[in-house]
């Protein structure tokens, strides 16, 4: 598949883009181990929350949906859990793999779990390490990599873990295998992430405690099922937040946005630029800050990014390069060199790309410079590379509205792992886009 998008155009009316992909990945985990019936609403179905709901199915727990959204888990209790019998293959998901890593070395029995080639490349180590420190067994191919060979034990260690990066993934690894052992677990993080686990943790009846930069966890624990209304993506619905803000006479709303504040980094990012984001009717669902986001079209200026906002805005850079390619001016990002270790090699990925539409993207060992071309400036148009990568494709896609001519973009298959029905919501928002 590739996607062909026409350029100019402006984006209007209102949309609501699907379920946040972090939160419906822990929902089915913490759904699966509680006690009870859990029921879900807003669930991505994207392919790599399918993944993580298939992994529990394979390991006996019943799950119905999903279907508009809305999935019943009939959750196993924390030992409920059954040998799968074959490998577990979460596909392109990152999230899956390490979250379950920490899962699964909890459990009695042994287990495999495998990804597609993007995945395969990542590196796994950060997850294997404190683990190991826990007492788990778990091997990897060379350097780190996927598959993990899980070997459980039932035994595991407490911790007081301190994270070398900035990662909710570790953190939340750790803290999985630390429902499962006897005692506190802490780890302790160098910069603030996302706390969607910490959350749900509460939700499901087993508060994490607070301390500064660290969160602990007493094992073993018991989990209560509760209700999850999982709120739109803020991952996804900055496509359309850079979309509106550097094409001409747009004006959108984005319905339903979760805003967490350790999701945020977008929209500071963004008004630090000049950006006309407008947070209206906040509201808590479930535990988790949401609102509907207006986003009117305006002239950005390039900035050097505060760094303490990189893993607050992780997942949403790709198409932050393209609004500082749009920007007036110079933009700077450093401390980002997380991205190279994503579903590509986003710094690379994107400056080639950048490059290809004529813009002066330099990219730098942890972020990238690059000059914008202003208010009257147009993107180059052609051919431009997603290596796979989801988020390379859907960032591609709204530089075409500020282009010279079409893009063509590569191997969007991808799309579906994070956001189901792209093409038709951003048709429907005023992109001219189409796949072929
Ligand atoms: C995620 C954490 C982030 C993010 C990923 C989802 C999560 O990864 O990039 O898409 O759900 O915990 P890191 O924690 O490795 O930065």
């Amino acid at each position: 598949m590739k996607f062909i998008v026409n350029n100019g155009g402006s984006l209007s009316g209102n949309i609501r883009v699907p379920g946040d992909k972090s939160i419906s990945h822990r929902s089915i985990m913490f759904g699966a181990l509680a006690e009870g019936v859990t029921r879900v609403t807003g669930f991505l179905e994207g392919e790599d929350s399918l993944n993580t709901m298939r992994v529990f199915q394979a390991m006996g727990v019943e799950i119905e949906g999903p279907e508009d959204g809305r999935v019943v888990i009939h959750g196993v209790g924390m030992r409920g859990l059954q040998a799968p019998g074959r490998a577990l293959d979460v596909g392109n998901s990152g999230t899956s793999m390490r979250l379950l890593a920490g899962l699964l070395a909890g459990q009695e029995f042994d287990v495999e779990l495998t990804g597609d080639n993007s995945l395969s490349k990542r590196p796994m180590k950060r997850v294997t390490e404190p683990l190991a420190r826990m007492g788990a067994k778990v091997d990897t191919a060379e350097g780190g990599r996927p598959p993990l060979r899980i070997h459980g034990s039932g035994a595991l260690q407490a911790i007081q873990y301190a994270m070398p990066m900035a990662s909710a993934q570790v953190k939340s690894c750790v803290l999985l295998a630390g429902m499962y052992a006897q005692g506190k677990t802490c780890v302790t993080e160098p910069a603030p992430t996302r706390d969607h686990t910490e959350r749900m943790l509460t939700a499901f009846g087993w508060p994490v405690e607070k301390n500064g930069d660290t969160v602990c966890i007493e094992g073993p624990a018991k989990l209560r099922a509760c209700d999850i209304d999982v709120p739109a993506d803020i991952s996804s619905a900055a496509f359309f937040m850079v979309a509106a803000s550097i094409a001409p006479d747009s004006d959108i709303t984005l319905e339903h946005v979760g805003v967490n504040p350790t999701r945020t980094g977008i929209i500071d990012i963004l008004q630090l630029m000049g950006a006309n984001l407008e947070l209206l009717n906040p509201r808590e669902v479930g535990g988790e800050p949401v609102a509907d986001i207006r986003v009117r079209s305006a002239q950005l200026k390039g900035i050097h990014v505060p760094e303490e906002l990189v893993p607050l805005a992780i997942d949403e850079f790709p198409v932050l390069f393209v609004a500082a390619a749009c920007a007036e001016g110079e933009t700077v990002v450093t401390g980002a060199e997380e991205l190279r270790v994503k579903e590509s090699d986003r710094i690379q990925v994107m400056a080639d790309g950048l490059q290809t539409l004529g813009v002066d993207a330099r990219p730098t060992a942890d972020g990238m410079v690059i000059q914008g071309l202003g208010a009257n400036g147009c993107l180059g148009s052609g051919g431009v590379l997603s290596h796979d990568d989801h988020r390379i494709a859907m960032a591609f896609s709204m530089a075409a509205l500020r282009a010279s001519g079409a893009i063509e973009i590569d191997d969007t298959d991808n799309v579906n792992t994070s956001f189901p029905g792209f093409v038709e919501l951003s048709q429907r928002a005023g992109l001219a886009i189409a796949q072929a």
